[in-house]
């Protein structure tokens, strides 16, 4: 028996791989662009029936990045990530 989530893919490390987009070249619609193309190659490459994306509350561009590429909050769903203990956050 499969979790019924099996088929929903992380566009994050696993799968897509997490977008960041350099400071100086910010806000000028590349990550929207990377984070498109990540979430097509997901779907086809993979055959995920979802895919889903961890973004901290306080991270307005990749919220707004990621809703452009229509995706949206989905409130019913926890999620959370384990690191070891005083290790640097790899996200914001
Ligand atoms: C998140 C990130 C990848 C966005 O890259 P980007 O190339 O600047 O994003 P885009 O230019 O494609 O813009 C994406 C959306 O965010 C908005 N945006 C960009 N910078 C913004 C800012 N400083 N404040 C508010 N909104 C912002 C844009 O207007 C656009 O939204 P819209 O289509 O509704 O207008 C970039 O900020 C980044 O590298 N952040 C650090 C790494 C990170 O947090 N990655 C995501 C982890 S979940």
């Amino acid at each position: 028996m499969f979790w019924p989530h099996h088929r929903y893919a992380w566009g994050g490390l696993t799968w897509g791989g997490l977008v960041a987009v350099t400071e100086a070249h910010r806000g000028q619609g590349l990550g929207k662009t990377v984070n498109a193309m990540m979430i097509d190659q997901v779907i086809r490459n993979f055959g995920a029936s979802h895919i889903y994306e961890l973004i901290s509350a306080s991270n307005i561009p990749s919220r707004r990045m990621v809703e452009a590429c229509g995706l949206r909050l989905e409130p019913s769903l926890t999620c959370g990530i384990a690191t070891p203990q005083e290790s640097k956050r790899f996200t914001k």
